[in-house]
């Protein structure tokens, strides 16, 4: 049986850039989001993350040496029953700057940006994303507390639980909670990126454009507990980390994790035909296995 549908008209953006500099020099010659994380490229988690929110209409957008091998990878998506569209970053001038050059293509819809090398894994994962993805007004980002905030942008909260104030990369953060790499926008993002300057550090912040949000009263901060894990893959321990982490779950559970095609079948963009087809492509794998048996209904 085919899942019901659940989609959105919500686009995403996946972004692919960035230079990898942390990783070197594994990155020297491919970019870090075509990286291994165990058994799959890295992209292929923020991209099933995307699609589990019900999002169909997909850029991705990546370094111009780089683009090719996405566009080789993943191609339009008809096999995921979703559209890819790609674009170039020309230099990695920031986060943010992904509005920008997807401006004309969002066409002032509502938006999800997932930065290429975050991977999240939370039960009920899907429930938090489509919720967010149903939010007309205002933004939401979620927050993971780390043993190491002031690698990333920080949000502290009030007695109530609400948002308090952001801070990229503080040199004493206020709190242990860091914003992850998805978030979701309404329909003004684009506008509102255009609003930002460029920081010290000379790239459009991602941060600048959340705390946009923070100031009207419209950011929705959602915390994930301690049964999640967000791991961001950008440098070697927590590259090998999150390769361990899916190794466990798939062969102890033999659940797939990060799977662009489980998740397109399971959202009911393809059926188990196509499924199986994918299957084929990887057919001498344990994933390929796997994606059979789902296609079965083992
Ligand atoms: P970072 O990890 O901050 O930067 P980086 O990927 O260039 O790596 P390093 O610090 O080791 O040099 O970027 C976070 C994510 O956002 C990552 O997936 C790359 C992406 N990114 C872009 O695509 N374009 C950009 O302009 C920036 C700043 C990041």
């Amino acid at each position: 049986m085919n899942p019901q549908k659940i989609e959105t008209a919500m686009k995403g953006i996946l972004l692919a850039g960035g230079s990898g500099t942390r990783l070197h020099p594994m990155t020297l010659a491919t970019s870090k989001q075509l990286l291994p994380v165990y058994d799959k490229p890295m992209i292929y988690y923020p991209l099933s993350t995307l699609m589990l929110a019900g999002i169909r209409d997909i850029m991705i957008i990546s370094t111009p040496d780089d683009l090719p091998q996405f566009r080789r990878l993943l191609g339009d998506g008809t096999q995921y029953g979703v559209r890819f569209t790609y674009r170039v970053q020309p230099s990695p001038d920031g986060i943010a700057q992904a509005f920008l050059i997807a401006e004309d293509w969002l066409q002032g819809a509502a938006c999800a940006l997932a930065l290429g090398d975050n991977l999240i894994f939370a039960d009920h994962l899907s429930v938090l994303l489509q919720a967010a993805a149903r939010r007309d007004v205002g933004a939401t980002v979620f927050a993971y507390q780390v043993q190491d905030p002031e690698r990333y942008g920080v949000v502290s909260f009030d007695a109530d639980g609400r948002a308090r104030d952001l801070v990229e990369k503080p040199a004493q953060p206020t709190s242990r909670w860091a914003v992850t790499g998805l978030y979701f926008y309404d329909s003004r993002v684009s506008a509102f990126a255009r609003a930002i300057r460029p920081s010290a550090r000379g790239e459009l912040e991602i941060t600048d454009l959340n705390r946009i949000y923070l100031e009207e009263g419209s950011l929705q901060v959602e915390k994930l507990g301690r049964g999640c894990a967000w791991l961001d893959a950008g440098v070697p321990d927590a590259l090998m980390q999150a390769g361990m982490f899916v190794q466990t779950i798939q062969s102890r559970q033999g659940m797939l994790v990060g799977s662009p095609a489980e998740v397109a079948f399971r959202m009911g963009f393809i059926d188990a035909a196509q499924l199986r087809a994918i299957a084929q492509t990887v057919h001498k794998t344990e994933l390929g296995r796997l994606l059979r048996d789902l296609a079965d209904g083992r």
